[in-house]
């Protein structure tokens, strides 16, 4: 190798960058400020409120539709408590405030939190927003429904997985419901989610449901445990 380009990979470390082209094992942990980066996080706000796309959040009449899918399926009644775990700028906590739930939202980026506290203002909710990892997640016996949304649940290693499975059921009041929603390879196979992307298809009889090849799987803490696919 010649000097100048010897000095060139030492510069800017093209090592590193090579390095960082090499697919990472599944689970591997990334940049744990990744969710606050000030680029990313005004890139997810502004696709989280793009009415028109379905990236970081499902469009305003499919979170309609998942909103009075969930509050029928849970039978949730006003002064329900509900946690919105990565409630993002509060798209969810919003409409089941207005439906009027007692909503805690709860999201590791600085910038969504802010902006759904002040949503929650301008539209007089009192909805309260934590910006917290759930992950770290304390709260004790006090929610009759715990929501994860977008697929959140699937990038977590197992160890995350195990960690915030246990922090819900801790929060969760006995009869609690968890609702989550996870994409699977058979729907993925059926449904060609790879080719088709976020194309939105009704995939029940549930009426008027737009679900994104993702099933909707709801736990219930005890006193019965049980999972029903959507
Ligand atoms: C794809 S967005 C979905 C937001 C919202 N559930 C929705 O569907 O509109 C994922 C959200 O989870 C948040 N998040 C990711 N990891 C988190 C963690 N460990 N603790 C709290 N929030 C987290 C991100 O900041 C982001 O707002």
């Amino acid at each position: 190798m010649n000097k100048e380009i010897g000095n060139l990979i030492e510069k800017f470390d093209l090592a590193s960058l090579i390095a960082l082209q090499n697919k990472p094992a599944p689970f591997t942990p990334g940049e744990p400020l990744f969710w606050n980066d000030p680029h990313i996080s005004a890139q997810m706000l502004k696709a989280h409120l793009d009415p028109n796309s379905d990236l970081a959040s499902r469009r305003p009449e499919t979170i309609d539709a998942m909103v009075a899918w969930i509050a029928a399926e849970v039978g949730l009644a006003p002064g329900d408590a509900v946690l919105d775990l990565g409630c993002g700028p509060g798209l969810y906590a919003t409409r089941l405030a207005q439906r009027g739930m007692t909503v805690t939202g709860v999201d590791y980026s600085r910038r969504s939190i802010d902006y759904a506290q002040a949503a929650a203002q301008t539209a007089g909710l009192a909805i309260t927003y934590r910006y917290e990892n759930y992950l770290e997640l304390t709260d004790e016996n006090c929610y009759d429904l715990a929501l994860l949304i977008y697929g959140d649940y699937c990038p977590l290693s197992p160890e995350q997985r195990t960690r915030l499975l246990a922090n819900i059921r801790r929060a969760l009041r006995p009869g609690g419901y968890f609702v989550f929603d996870v994409s699977t390879r058979t729907l993925r196979e059926k449904y060609g989610v790879k080719t088709t992307g976020m194309q939105p298809k009704a995939v029940s009889g549930v009426p008027g449901l737009i679900w994104y090849w993702k099933w909707a799987l709801i736990i219930r803490k005890k006193p019965s445990i049980s999972t029903n696919i959507l």
